[in-house]
């Protein structure tokens, strides 16, 4: 039932290629295609902000929603934790669209979020793997990741397919806004096809991570680097690492090493940083490339995610993981794999449940 391995979480990784294609299928003919739809053309024309709400690894999937929709249709984008959101008073109207992000569709502060949306006559798009879940049943579209059921206590591949239904919702706003051409639409859509693929070229990366895991197993505590979309993933790498082999962990924007954070760094330290493609973006790869110089000039070690070929970084890595190149916006999909190999690898050496880790629940019902 474990597919051959020793936890589930390990089969729910490797699953991450037909998570995305069954999360993809059938979302996209002519355009973009939600499971359920009560909003009106002329609504999504008219939406002029758009907030995203979830809780832990669904709000880190959640960040990356800004950069793409902001990219795409010029819309203001904020993304907030429901815990945070509910409790506060964020302006809303008929034109706000909230997405609300939840694997089990049933999370008590991203429901009450939607709640308190819906008072507000903001308009609701649910992004859940759970058909009939309550989340969406309060919502006004519904687009579902069809990434099968998770028995792992930690998201993996529910993750990787609510990046993906961010994107399509990213690529429905700005089909219904006019911000994209037909064709560009197809284009985007076609690069995101091609994702289940390059997913099960990062997943070559398994064996390295779990030896790299055994060095790392006993460290006191490990930082995470990104920038860019590199910097939810970043987020995303240190929630397991936490959740799963209870170690501290810590995930930072790298621009803000110098604020604080380098004050952490000391010899032997282990420090993960999520690299963006030197091709895509040269100026923000060649930032990152001297933020790894300054931190093991303080004696970090680095453990550096970097896209296939990336030759100019290499000699500034301690270690170097190599995923497939892909662009920009769906870096994210290939550098989250190592990360949750780690986080599961580095738990299971330190002999605890990787399934199963201690006080945490599948779906939050309560707050
Ligand atoms: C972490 C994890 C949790 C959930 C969070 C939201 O691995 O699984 O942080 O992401 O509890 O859950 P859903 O998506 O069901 O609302």
């Amino acid at each position: 039932e474990k597919g051959g391995h020793d936890y589930f979480m390990l089969k729910e990784i490797e699953e991450q290629p037909e998570a995305l294609a069954n999360t993809l299928r059938g979302h996209f003919s002519d355009g973009v295609v939600l499971d359920e739809q009560r909003l009106s053309e002329q609504d999504l024309r008219d939406i002029g902000k758009v907030f995203v709400v979830a809780c832990g690894t669904a709000y880190h999937a959640g960040l990356l929603a800004k950069y793409a929709i902001e990219h795409w249709c010029r819309i203001p984008v904020e993304v907030e934790l429901a815990s945070e959101f509910r409790y506060r008073d964020p302006v809303l109207g008929r034109d706000t669209l909230v997405v609300a992000i939840s694997q089990s569709g049933e999370t008590a502060d991203t429901l009450e979020a939607v709640r308190h949306a819906r008072t507000q006559h903001a308009r609701v798009l649910a992004i859940s793997n759970t058909n009939g879940s309550q989340i969406p049943r309060e919502s006004d579209a519904v687009l579902y990741t069809h990434a099968g059921p998770e028995i792992g206590v930690a998201a993996t591949k529910t993750f990787l397919a609510q990046i993906a239904a961010n994107y399509l919702v990213g690529l429905a706003l700005a089909q219904a806004r006019g911000t994209k051409y037909p064709e560009e639409l197809e284009r985007e859509f076609e690069e995101l096809a091609a994702m289940p693929e390059a997913v099960r070229s990062a997943l070559s990366t398994v064996e390295q991570t779990r030896e790299l895991a055994e060095r790392f197993s006993e460290a006191k505590a490990v930082l995470f680097l990104g920038r860019h979309v590199g910097y939810p993933v970043a987020l995303e790498g240190a929630l397991k690492l936490k959740e799963l082999a209870y170690m501290h962990a810590e995930g930072f924007a790298a621009g803000e090493l110098k604020h604080g954070p380098i004050a952490l760094i000391e010899d032997g330290l282990p420090v993960v940083v999520n690299m963006p493609s030197n091709k895509g973006n040269s100026q923000l790869h060649a930032k990152l490339v001297s933020n790894i110089r300054e931190i093991q000039a303080r004696g970090a070690h680095t453990i550096v995610i970097a896209e296939e070929g990336d030759d100019v970084v290499r000699p500034f890595a301690d270690e170097i993981i190599e995923v497939p190149a892909v662009p920009t916006l769906l870096q994210p999909l290939v550098s989250a794999v190592p990360l949750q190999v780690l986080a599961a690898e580095v738990a299971r050496n330190r002999g605890y449940d990787v399934d199963k880790p201690r006080n945490l629940a599948k779906s939050v019902t309560v707050e």
